[in-house]
């Protein structure tokens, strides 16, 4: 062993090369890669800057450019020789610059650290991969608002639920809503993450700056970022960046579960509301008559998976001594991970939801039963002027009656009505329909039929102005 030294481009104080397994261990290639487009960004930013400092000459600046420029062919034409020797995307990189323009590859790295560099990195590439999230967050957004306004007009009415009880009878265009509103907020959750994340660590160097004449707020403004960040512990040590940007897919992919668990359980034969498209279910492979909900199942169970890439990060982080630690290399994967699912969660909910056929007649006589319009004729009692408590015993009297005898709410006529509470007078059979009961909650926000044609006619004036 008497020798050599290192081989790596970090080798120069190491007397021995790494153990085989601690090498692989360390490696971050097969993941980081994907921050190649970055890299380059954040290289390019940085070797201008350099040039117009008067660091490097610029002869150095544009044989360092040029390089890029091929180290870019290369990777895009997938000739690029990856080797796992080198540890990193940075590092491959920086190698493969020295093999090509020469020595003066070297000086790239001048003022510059992989601990800014990576932080750089990261930051551009989740800023860019937001920005596709919120674009896909925006087209599922448009497909659950012309759901709404498809099924408006013949109103389809279902059970409305608390505790999966039936509970009273809603739209089903309503229905659609509630998951545009919450679609709508977990968008304003990514634009807020996207809005503190865009400030520039580069230049930040190892930890604490460099000695050298850098300009930061160039690379920053060459780089598109608000501004640089103002304090290099920070800049290199900081993820909570990320944690943000996972937190708010986290709780985007929340919901989509949530509209996954309604699907799931509203194609099912108990329930009977809506038939999946055949593009996205599949069969069994032992029992012939069934048609699994697979696709909507594994949206549901993905939120476990998004929920674990926060945690895995929150984990990460806690405790963490100032200022880069390898362990923030364990960034990576989570939050791949973290987008990778949710963008495609949501392509296949856009894709999904216009090929599902709803069965009105079905969920109206769902929303019928169970005694779904007890409140109407409480509040019937009530507006007559009996105090609501005693209007609610009156009706839960009726309604332990007809359960008794098997009955439903329409089957009352006006003297069995007015034999509970002789307040009852004709006008209350009315409210004994679906129909009924869904047009008098015409109180904003409510489900009536004019309410909620308003809030889809607001929605897509929302979704005009975000463009795309
Ligand atoms: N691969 C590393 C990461 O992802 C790059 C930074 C390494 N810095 C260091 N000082 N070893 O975090």
């Amino acid at each position: 062993m008497a020798g050599e030294g290192s081989k790596k481009l970090w080798g120069g104080r190491f007397a021995a090369e790494t153990d085989k397994l601690a090498e692989a261990f360390n490696n971050s290639l097969g993941f980081d890669r994907r921050l190649w487009r970055e890299d380059l960004e954040g290289s390019r930013a940085h070797a201008e800057m350099l040039v117009e400092r008067g660091v490097l000459t610029p002869e150095e600046g544009r044989a360092i450019l040029e390089g890029l420029e091929r180290i870019q062919e290369e990777i895009e034409a997938g000739t690029f020789p990856w080797r796992d020797e080198y540890e990193d995307v940075h590092m491959n990189i920086e190698a493969r610059l020295t093999e090509l323009v020469g020595e003066v590859g070297g000086k790239l790295h001048t003022a510059r650290s992989r601990n800014d560099q990576v932080a750089t990195d990261l930051r551009l590439w989740l800023r860019r991969a937001l920005g596709e999230i919120v674009g896909a967050q925006q087209r599922l957004a448009r497909t659950l608002v012309a759901e709404a306004e498809r099924h408006l007009e013949p109103p389809v009415i279902l059970p409305g639920y608390t505790h999966l009880q039936r509970a009273q009878p809603v739209l089903l265009s309503h229905w659609f809503l509630a998951y545009y509103e919450m679609l709508a907020r977990d968008t304003t959750r990514v634009l807020d993450a996207l809005f503190r994340m865009d400030e520039s660590p580069l230049g930040a160097a190892a930890l604490a700056g460099t000695s050298f004449p850098i300009d930061r707020h160039q690379t920053a403004e060459r780089l598109s970022f608000r501004v640089p960040m103002r304090n290099s512990l920070d800049a290199v040590a900081s993820r909570d960046f990320v944690l943000e940007a996972l937190s708010a897919l986290a709780i985007g992919q929340l919901t989509l579960s949530r509209l996954a668990e309604e699907l799931v359980l509203y194609s099912s034969f108990e329930f009977g509301f809506v038939t999946l498209p055949d593009a996205f279910a599949t069969g069994s492979s032992i029992m012939p008559q069934k048609k699994n909900p697979d696709i909507p199942e594994l949206i549901r169970a993905k939120a476990g998976r998004v929920v674990g890439d926060l945690v895995t990060l929150l984990t990460v982080v806690k405790g963490l001594p100032l200022a880069y630690n390898k362990d923030l290399q364990e960034d990576k994967e989570p939050i791949f991970d973290a987008v990778d699912t949710y963008v495609s969660s949501l392509r296949l909910m856009a894709a999904l939801l216009p090929g599902l056929v709803w069965h009105p007649e079905i969920t109206k006589r769902a929303a019928a039963g169970g005694y779904a319009l007890a409140t109407d004729l409480a509040d019937y009692l009530a507006r007559k002027g009996l105090p609501f408590r005693q209007a609610h015993a009156v009706v839960g009297r009726i309604v332990r009656k007809l359960q008794e005898e098997g009955r439903e709410l329409e089957s009352l006529s006006l003297e069995e009505l007015r034999s509970f509470n002789e307040l009852f007078g004709e006008d209350a059979l009315v409210l004994l329909s679906v129909e009924g009961a869904v047009a008098s909650r015409n109180v904003y926000g409510g489900t009536a039929p004019e309410q909620v044609r308003a809030r889809i006619a607001e929605a897509k004036k929302e979704l005009e102005e975000d463009g795309s």
